[in-house]
Order: C-alpha cells, then structure tokens, then sequence
C-alpha cells in the first residue's frame, strides 16, 4: 500500500517523511514498535469484515504486520519510484525467495545473471530444480548470447547489477525490453544501488528487491529484504508471502526505518570515500585491477552513468600477487576493516574473493583484467576518514613486498 506521495520531492526528503503517517505514529516522530500477535476486535460483526480486507493498515491478525512494519514498507514504497507496494521479508534472502516463488512454477524456465549473488544461484539450481524449475544463466555483457537462452518456457529473468563480488555492469534497460518481448517477468536484486541509486522500475524491471540488512539497516544489526513492485506483481508478492507465513519482528522493523532516514546520506559519503580509495588502489603497485563501477576506467562506468543515480561503498580488487594466500596476507594485516560478510553498515570489511567458484559461463579472471591470478578481495566502504583507510590499505598491501 503507498503512501500520500506529494510530488516534488527529492530522495532525502522522501527518506526523512516516508512512512510516518499520523495514524501510525501519533504524536511521536518514528512509528512505535506494536508489538502483536493477537488483533483484538470490538465486536464480532468487526472481525467479519476484517476478514473482508487485506492490505496494510488493517489490523487483523499478528502475521499481518501493525503500524510498525506497515511505515517500514510504506516508506520504501515511497522511495521506489514506480512502486505500487512493498512486502517485507525476515532477510534479503527470504525476499529473494519470496519474489522468485511469486513469479514461477513448475515446468517454467529461469534465466539468472552469472554474477548473482551466491546464495540466489544456490535457490535456483537447489530449491528451484526440486520444485521442476529449470534455470540458465547468461553473461550480462554478452546481449545476443542472452537473447539465445529464451524459449516460451521462459517465464522470468533475474538480474544483479553491479553483479555480486566482480561488479559488472549489465544494460537492464536492455535486457529487460527483451524479457518484455517474450512476456518473461524481469527481477532485480538492487541491494547495491538502492532505489536512491537505481530506480529499476522505471528502467524495465517488474519487481525489485533489496537486502535491507545492509544500506537500509546501515548498522550491521538487524536481517531484514524487501520486494517492491507494480500493482499486479505486488498483489503477486503479497500473496506468496502470507501463504509461506513471512513476518517481520517490529523491533527490526523500527531499527530499519530508523537506518532509512540517514541512508542516503551514509550512501553519499561511502561512494565518495569509496571512489576516492578506488582511485587510489588503482595507482598501488600490488594491484591488477580495480572492480570497481564508480570508476571512469571501469567498462561498465558508462552505462552505470547513464542508469543510475548513485552507488554505494562496495567494491573489488585484484591483486598482481601470484601468492596463493596473497588475499590472506593482505585482509589479516588490515586493522581498520573487519573480515565478514553483511556489507552496507557504518564500518568497513574487507573480504577475500573467489569468484570462479560461482560462476558458470563468465570467466575468472576476466579477460579485462591484465594481470595477476585473480586473487581478489572486495571492501565494503564504511563511514571512517578516508586516509585513515587509504593509510591501513597502504600498510596491508606493502606485506606483499615483503612475503
Ligand atoms: C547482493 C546481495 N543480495 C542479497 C543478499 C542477502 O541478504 P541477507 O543477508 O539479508 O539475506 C546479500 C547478502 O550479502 C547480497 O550481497
């Protein structure tokens, strides 16, 4: 369900006033946390016609969210341009099954981008060939090789872009005319722009998820996805979601509409910091190359101008290094960055790569890069002055020198 969206609006003054509607918040500034499994009701004829409706802001029952989940997802609805609605999910990756099971059945087929992020490869080629979904993945740099792939049992696309841990740069806008022109539904994993970086509905895309867990939460203490979308497909998302029994805890719903309003900011200074370390990697001796879109030398820099209106502080590198423990060397002298993987909050991690262990038709090392074995680590940009990093990065890099 969206919100009252008064036109003239820019994405920080959408963050700031998304989802606080006075019936939800009172007289409070953020929505409180309900918590509820029980929805009491004053009468029976009023539990009758509660039976009736089934869209946010009705109280019916504690699975169906209360004010404090219905302002979170409100809220993203107002900052997904083109959104209808928003169904939360307890992780990104819970969102991810809950749009893909939405959306196929089986018998149907799945083109899924190389580059998706693992654990979506695993549903496809784990849970969704159990249920006789069959998936085939395509470069998303190879446009006619992708075209090949349809048949007219192809009833979805899934796309991540910059794809996880090597960062290319698909055309979505492309790719999903295409889908269009075989009726196939076209999805997005959108964790890395967000919709304040890349509004994919408006660039073709039919649904549109997000781990919440990393930007969004921005603090690397909750787990929470979303999927946003047009009206039928949101309809679509709704239903899937209350038949497999998904609800957000409110506590995590009240920390993660608390991270949205600082989020486009947090996003600002960590692609800043990021493209300026990005710049800096690239002039270091230790290293091959920079994955890195926010870069101009990057191959995907042009088209991520053109789409998109903003990035975030995750990237890649690939070091020269022929060392097997090359990347060990480097994260373990690291003392700014924690080695873990949620990416997206206020610190910054570093973690090494290997991406030719998730691939099945891109190489690895691409032939972009140059040099080096493809040793690779990826950083997530967090919030902390930038030379203190750069400085830290110089210090781990220089281990190699001398191993
Ligand atoms: C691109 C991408 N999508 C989805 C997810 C899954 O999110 P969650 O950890 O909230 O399940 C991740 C997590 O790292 C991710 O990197």
């Amino acid at each position: 369900m969206s919100g009252d969206k008064s036109e003239g609006r820019g994405p920080s003054t959408k963050a700031v006033q998304a989802g606080r509607r006075e019936e939800w918040t009172g007289p409070v500034v953020n929505p409180p946390v309900w918590r509820a499994s029980t929805h009491l009701y004053a009468s029976e004829a009023d539990r009758k016609a509660a039976l009736k409706s089934n869209e946010d802001g009705d109280f019916f029952y504690g699975r169906r969210g209360a004010p404090t989940q219905w302002a979170l997802a409100d809220a993203l609805t107002e900052i997904e341009p083109g959104a209808h609605g928003t169904v939360l999910y307890p992780s990104g990756v819970a969102a991810i099954a809950g749009a893909l099971l939405s959306v196929l059945k089986p018998g149907d087929v799945l083109l899924m981008t190389d580059n998706a992020y693992d654990p979506t490869r695993s549903m496809a080629t784990g849970l969704l060939k159990r249920l006789g979904v069959e998936t085939r993945f395509f470069d998303p740099l190879d446009q006619p090789a992708y075209e090949n792939l349809f048949c007219d049992k192809t009833k979805a696309v899934w796309f991540e872009s910059p794809g996880s841990l090597t960062m290319e740069v698909g055309d979505v806008p492309a790719f999903a005319a295409i889908a269009q022109d075989h009726q196939a539904v076209t999805l997005i994993d959108n964790t890395w722009a967000s919709a304040f970086g890349f509004a994919a509905l408006e660039h073709g895309c039919d649904i549109t998820v997000m781990s919440l867990s990393k930007h969004v939460g921005g603090h690397s203490d909750l787990m929470m996805g979303s999927a946003s979308a047009g009206e039928r497909w949101y309809r679509a998302l709704r239903r899937t979601s209350q038949q497999l029994g998904q609800v957000v805890a409110p506590d995590d719903a009240a920390l993660a509409a608390r991270g949205l309003r600082t989020m486009k900011l947090r996003l600002d200074q960590a692609t800043a910091s990021a493209l300026e370390i990005a710049q800096w990697l690239e002039q270091q001796p230790q290293i091959a190359s920079v994955l890195c879109p926010l870069l101009p030398s990057h191959h995907g820099h042009d088209l991520w101008k053109r789409d998109f209106t903003g990035g975030c502080g995750l990237f890649s590198f690939v070091l020269a290094s022929d060392l097997d423990n090359a990347s060990a060397i480097v994260v373990d002298a690291l003392k700014h960055f924690g080695i873990g993987y949620s990416w997206g909050g206020f610190e910054s991690l570093a973690l090494p790569i290997f991406p030719a262990e998730y691939r099945s038709c891109m190489a690895w090392p691409p032939k972009q890069i140059q040099a080096g074995t493809g040793h690779a680590i990826r950083l997530s940009i967090g919030l902390e002055d930038t030379q203190d990093l750069i400085a830290d990065l110089a210090q781990a890099l220089s281990k190699l020198d001398k191993s």
